[in-house]
């Protein structure tokens, strides 16, 4: 699959975290292009992370780009999937470095989604206590949040990301044109997490999605160029203030409280994590209405632009009581209070608590049957 070919030079969004700051290039064109890749540490190896689903697409071209940097670049093709992201597939990893005979300096390049991401970075982390790894993330997900900020983990068989790290990648490079070969349904779910940066932090932002919501769902070039360097600014923004999430990064959880429930209550890959924090998103803002914080045309908007991404706005009928016992053990919650982020007004976010009388309510009026 030939990659659009960009004259222009790529945008660039800093992480401004001292001495662990580090660029995300945005651009179409970017994989193929060894300059994309000139702030990487000097190395003799390269070790390239990727799927057997990606890896066929974009994984030549990355080892070109790479060719002149390192002495050997060598390429992992883990199985795909959010049920290999455990332990054993993370061994794969360590297998393939050791083999290798890799050291302290050798990098890592995560070519793919967010679990080859998260995976490749807490392989990263642990490696000799830390090796240098880079971003090249290939889906919409992946481009606007996972790839950015730092979080590693794998998932435990009673828990999904329960083991992991914070982990600064040395660089990301979002290439636009891998978005063109994206599943429909994986598109939308990276849209669920771009339209979650406007009602928690920028109302312009949210203004622009409507406006451009047709062009996204369409891949048009330009809008995912802008769609993805503004939801890295405002990710940025976020998490330069608060990398370890002592506060103000939960409220990059927005609709996902009610989303994880409904993940894990269907049992995971029935819905994608997008599609569950798209429909959490219309579940939240019910909240915030019951809360105060927005009115009912707020409410509605939000529903509709959610909708028009193609993702789903009515939730599963798991049950009140299935969806409150969900909640009180997701990670945000505190002795058994489940933790909401909920919007206190248009463009601003907060951590609340809610009387369950009103999470009924809300689960009430946006659940099926
Ligand atoms: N670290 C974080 O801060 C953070 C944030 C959000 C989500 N996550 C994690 O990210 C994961 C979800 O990431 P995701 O949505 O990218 O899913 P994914 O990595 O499973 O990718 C989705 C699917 O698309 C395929 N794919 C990837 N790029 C492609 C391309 N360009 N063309 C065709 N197919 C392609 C993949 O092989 C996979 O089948 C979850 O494990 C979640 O926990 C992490
Ligand atoms: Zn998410």
């Amino acid at each position: 699959m030939p990659l659009p070919v960009l004259s222009a030079p790529p945008e660039r969004v800093d992480i401004q975290l001292g001495e662990r700051s580090y660029p995300i290039l945005i651009g179409a064109g970017l994989l193929d292009d060894p300059a994309s890749f000139a702030a990487t540490p000097a190395a003799a190896s390269a070790l390239i992370v990727s799927n057997t689903t990606v890896a066929p697409l974009y994984a030549q071209a990355l080892q070109t780009a790479l060719a002149n940097r390192f002495r050997t670049v060598h390429l992992l093709e883990l199985p795909d999937g959010e049920v290999y992201k455990n332990l054993e597939t993370l061994n794969l990893i360590f297998d393939a470095l050791l083999g290798h005979g890799s050291d302290r300096k050798t990098v890592l390049f995560a070519l793919g989604g967010g679990v080859v991401g998260d995976m490749t970075g807490f392989a990263a982390a642990s490696y000799m206590r830390g090796v240098p790894f880079v971003q090249v993330p290939t889906t919409l997900l992946a481009q606007v949040d996972s790839s950015v900020g730092g979080k590693t983990a794998i998932n435990h068989p009673l828990g999904k990301n329960m083991i992991g790290a914070f982990y600064q990648p040395q660089l990301v490079v979002c290439d636009l044109g891998t978005l063109q070969t994206l599943p429909p349904r994986e598109l939308s779910a990276g849209l669920a997490e771009v339209i979650k940066y406007g009602p928690i932090h920028d109302m312009a932002f949210l203004d622009w999605i409507e406006t451009n919501i047709d062009a996204l769902v369409a891949r048009d070039p330009a809008a995912l160029a802008y769609a993805v360097k503004r939801s890295c600014e405002i990710k940025a923004l976020v998490v330069g203030q608060d990398e370890r999430e002592m506060g103000l990064r939960a409220i990059l959880n927005f609709g996902h409280t009610f989303g994880h429930a409904i993940e894990s209550g269907l049992g995971y890959g029935e819905w994608l994590h997008g599609e569950a924090v798209g429909c959490g998103m219309v579940m939240a803002a019910h909240l915030s209405q019951r809360l105060g914080g927005v009115d009912a045309a707020f409410v509605e908007r939000l529903t509709r632009l959610i909708e028009r991404a193609g993702l789903p706005i009515v939730g599963p009928a798991l049950g009140a009581d299935r969806y409150l016992e969900l909640m009180r053990v997701d990670k945000k919650s505190e002795a058994g209070e489940i933790r909401f982020v909920v919007i206190d007004k248009p463009g601003s976010a907060a951590v609340s608590s809610a009387p369950d009388a009103l999470v009924r309510e809300v689960l009430a009026q946006c659940c099926a049957g």
